[in-house]
């Protein structure tokens, strides 16, 4: 018999409470079952899922086509480690390789773990193809940013919660304004190896750049001989409306494009969506000029490049093409902002909507240590609608991008009616 009962939503917090770190603050809601945009609660209650784990679950829940990859694989190979080779992860990669524009990807398991074999890519170039005198290499970061949880990408953090009494950081890190070109051009130098940014600050607030950012930071960074790496752990996998958020800059009008040269990143990071949702993949793509200083023992990972993750990774990456994702996420997402303007004003409690694709943030009418957002969230689990806030003021909308024309508007709806009730009872 299995060890996990049955519970009720209050047993099941209460165990967590109980037993398990308190490193999160959930809302107080118990999933036990998901489908496409729906997830249901223990009490059999329906939501719409306006998270999608982060964006890792883009595809939607428990997707047909990635289970089947799962299940197949899960009853054939599941781990070898790298000590020997195995028949998923050659065509995996080059198949990885192919539809991201790459000469080589570097496989690992979760995004923190992707964001620090990039860094370490860009050191050890840095080194050997710059010419950065030994230890003396920096890696720009911007202000505000959020690439994971390990001591080393917290040393890149500024938010006191995550890297308080967490010291000493490692050094070789500095951080610049988002989207300031300027401090981007005064900070370069011949000892900076890389530029890390997220193509779309998510974890902040979902802030967006200017449109002609990335692409301007992009030639400042090849003018100085910097690797422009794009942590697309988040944004990336048609997210935003593009296959990739860091192409969102030119005006290529295929979504399922790669990118073009000016705008492709060095080093490209990918992580969560990358499965669907269903087992953590991660990955660091670059090309041979960069990649090739990776040698045997310089890094690696017991479970990077498992065959079952080869195997859900490539059925997850087929569904976003075969259901044309990005297409799908860049007209439900103007249809969503346009939406969401007019409420704008209709009520006093959100001040702003921002976003691109299906990665959209309301800012509401609150100071950041409120609880407003908060309160909002729980007004709308209690509406059937899961989203969570980024900061005391700003909700984080995003929803897999399986989602039709019709449930939008039925999410539109539920997002728009909790907002009047909450402003009602103010
Ligand atoms: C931009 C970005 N990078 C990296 C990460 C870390 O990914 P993981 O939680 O899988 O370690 C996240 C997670 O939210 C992210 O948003």
């Amino acid at each position: 018999m299995s060890v996990i009962e049955k519970l009720s939503s209050a047993e099941a917090i209460a165990l967590e409470a109980r037993y398990g770190a308190q490193n999160y603050h959930p809302l107080p809601v118990v999933l036990s079952r998901g489908d496409g945009v729906y997830v249901w609660d223990v009490e059999g209650r329906k939501y719409y899922d306006f998270l999608s784990a982060y964006s890792a679950v883009n595809q939607g829940h428990c997707h047909p086509k990635i289970i089947e990859a799962l299940k197949t694989q899960a009853e054939t190979l599941t781990l070898t480690s790298r000590a020997f080779y195995n028949d998923q992860l050659g065509p995996y990669e080059k198949y990885m390789c192919e539809y991201f524009g790459f000469d080589k990807v570097l496989p690992m398991n979760t995004g923190a773990e992707a964001v620090e074999t990039a860094m370490k890519l860009a050191r050890k170039w840095g080194y050997e193809k710059k010419g950065i005198p030994s230890n003396k290499a920096k890696i720009i970061v911007c202000q505000n940013n959020f690439h994971g949880r390990t001591i080393s990408i917290i040393s890149a953090s500024n938010d006191p919660i995550a890297t308080e009494n967490f010291g000493p950081f490692t050094p070789g890190i500095t951080a610049i304004r988002y989207n300031d070109l300027n401090a981007l051009r005064e900070v370069m130098s011949s000892e900076v190896a890389a530029f890390l940014v997220e193509p779309i600050q998510g974890e902040a607030g979902v802030y967006v750049p200017d449109p002609e950012y990335l692409k301007e930071a992009k030639k400042i960074c090849a003018e100085h001989n910097v690797l422009f790496i794009a942590d697309e752990v988040q944004t990336g996998i048609a997210r935003t409306g593009r296959l990739l958020a860091s192409c969102g800059d030119c005006s290529c009008e295929d979504k399922n494009c790669s990118g073009v040269p000016e705008v492709k990143p060095d080093i490209l990071i990918l992580g969560k969506a990358l499965s669907g949702g269903v087992f953590p993949v991660s990955a660091v793509l670059a090309d041979d000029e960069i990649m090739e200083v990776i040698r045997p023992g310089n890094h690696g990972s017991t479970f990077g490049g498992n065959p079952l993750a080869c195997a859900v990774a490539v059925a997850a990456l087929e569904v976003v093409r075969e259901e044309k994702l990005a297409e799908r996420a860049d007209k439900l997402g103007k249809i969503f902002r346009e939406k969401m303007d007019q409420t704008l004003q209709e009520t006093n409690l959100v001040k702003l909507v921002r976003g691109k694709g299906l990665l959209n943030a309301i800012v509401i009418n609150d100071t950041e240590d409120s609880s407003t957002a908060w309160e909002i969230c729980l007004a709308l689990k209690e509406n059937g609608l899961l989203a969570k806030p980024t900061h005391g003021n700003i909700i984080r909308f995003a929803p897999p991008l399986v989602m039709t024309d019709e449930q939008l508007e039925d999410c539109i709806s539920i997002i728009r009616k909790t907002l009047f009730e909450y402003e009602a009872q103010m």
